[in-house]
């Protein structure tokens, strides 16, 4: 009992002496940030993924790219593109002899013979330092270098130009590529950090969730009236007074509700009566396609707010005859006077392909959302 109590108190002691030393990994490059910590018995080491598919794994000064047995290893994290929410992955520090540590990472590339290793407590002098360390890790790139472990999983990336066993210096820059993948049956484009030769990109686990007011103010309005979202993103209408609806349209026909084949509408949230001090109502709309998407409100009465300029729009061009600007002028233009693509159009009925996004593969499904086929990335890219 005595013993339990002061080993409590003695815990206790220990950790509020106790430091956390963050190490992000993949910032950049091939890289630990830092590349060694000096830590304390009782500290935590934090390795933070930002980038990529790497591990943080414990080896030894003699063998830099094999895992110490029965050791540490944070595993794999893998980074989702674009997200901001990082895998930490924590170490305590128990001992204060030096501690190495080296990416397992062997796809495309052998990160560890690049390079990536880290250390805690490494002596600063004579022949065991991180410098030696390093040195160590890199030599066996070229005793290994004939190796021809294939490349999966990088086929579909336009920056995957290195090839398996080229290993690529920890200092390379971080660059922009675009690529495609398949998510749940269907194709999507992808913007991400990159370097060549990094893993293809996985689809997003944390979807931004956009919010935007239907009747902001009590006015005609959306707010944002304008929302770039990537494919996954989450549009969430709220609406917090006020007799509205947010309902998609095209932009050749702005307040025209846009309908499937069988006659129902794409997406409409249907009027949403909000009286005085009741909660707001909120709608989802996910977003499950880079082109320009149109909205309006249809209410009219007491006015026909869509003709009035209330107006939304996901991913309009910024600039040109199909901007937002363009898209609300119209609609304001014809004040309600267009009521069925039909009349407007005789010859040719409401489609994206005439909206003149270019998504000239864009199918309407049977649902209330779209449903994506390859071809309309062409455009993006
Ligand atoms: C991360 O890398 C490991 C090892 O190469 C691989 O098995 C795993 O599938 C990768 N994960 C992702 C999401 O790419
Ligand atoms: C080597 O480093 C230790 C501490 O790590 C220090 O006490 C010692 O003076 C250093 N020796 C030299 C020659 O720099
Ligand atoms: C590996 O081999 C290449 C070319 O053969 C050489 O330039 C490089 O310095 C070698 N790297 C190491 C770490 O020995
Ligand atoms: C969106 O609005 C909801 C409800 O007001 C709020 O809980 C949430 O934090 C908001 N999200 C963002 C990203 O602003
Ligand atoms: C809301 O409307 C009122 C009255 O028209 C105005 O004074 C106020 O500035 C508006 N608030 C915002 C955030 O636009
Ligand atoms: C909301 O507007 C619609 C269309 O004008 C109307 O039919 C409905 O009665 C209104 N609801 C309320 C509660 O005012
Ligand atoms: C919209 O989606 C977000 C993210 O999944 C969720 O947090 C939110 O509760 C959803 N809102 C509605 C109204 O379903
Ligand atoms: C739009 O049409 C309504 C009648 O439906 C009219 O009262 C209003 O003045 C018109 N607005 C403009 C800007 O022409």
């Amino acid at each position: 009992m005595f013993a339990s109590a002061a080993l409590a108190l003695s815990l206790a002691a220990l950790a509020s002496a106790q430091t956390t030393h963050t190490v992000t990994v993949g910032q950049g490059g091939l890289v630990y940030t830092p590349d060694t910590v000096v830590a304390a018995l009782g500290d935590i080491v934090q390795f933070q993924f930002v980038a990529n598919n790497h591990t943080a794994t414990v080896s030894s000064f003699a063998n830099p790219c094999t895992a110490a047995g029965g050791s540490f290893t944070s595993g794999f994290q893998p980074v989702t593109a674009g997200t901001t929410n990082f895998p930490e992955v924590s170490y305590n520090v128990q001992t204060t002899d030096p501690v190495w540590f080296y990416c397992g990472q062997k796809v495309p590339v052998n990160h560890c013979e690049s390079g990536m290793v880290f250390a805690i407590n490494p002596p600063t002098n004579g022949t065991n330092t991180f410098a030696n360390f390093q040195a160590n890790a890199k030599a066996l790139a070229n005793a290994t270098s004939s190796g021809s472990s294939t490349s999966a999983g990088s086929s579909t990336s336009s920056a995957a130009a290195s090839s398996s066993s080229v290993s690529i210096p920890a200092d390379v820059t971080e660059s922009l590529a675009t690529a495609t993948f398949e998510w749940q049956g269907a194709p999507y484009t992808t913007t991400y950090s990159s370097y060549p030769g990094s893993p293809a990109p996985t689809a997003g686990v944390a979807p931004t969730v956009f919010n935007v007011t239907v009747g902001f103010n009590a006015t005609l309005t959306y707010n944002p009236s304008v929302v770039n979202a990537n494919i996954g993103d989450i549009v969430q209408f709220i609406f917090p007074g006020g007799n509205h609806t947010a309902t998609q349209t095209s932009f050749n026909f702005p307040c025209v509700p846009e309908t499937n084949s069988d006659g129902t509408r794409v997406f409409d949230t249907g009027y949403e009566p909000v009286g005085a001090g009741v909660a707001p109502v909120m709608v989802n709309f996910t977003v499950e396609t880079e082109n320009p998407q149109w909205f309006g409100c249809m209410q009219k009465k007491p006015v026909f707010h869509c003709g009035a300029g209330m107006n939304f729009a996901i991913n309009p061009p910024a600039s040109g005859d199909h901007s937002f600007a363009a898209f609300q002028a119209l609609a304001i233009s014809e004040n309600g006077t267009t009521t069925t693509p039909t009349s407007a159009s005789p010859s040719s009925g409401p489609s994206q392909t005439a909206a003149g996004n270019g998504a000239a593969g864009l199918k309407v499904g049977a649902g209330a959302l779209f449903t994506v086929v390859a071809g309309v990335f062409a455009f993006l890219l």
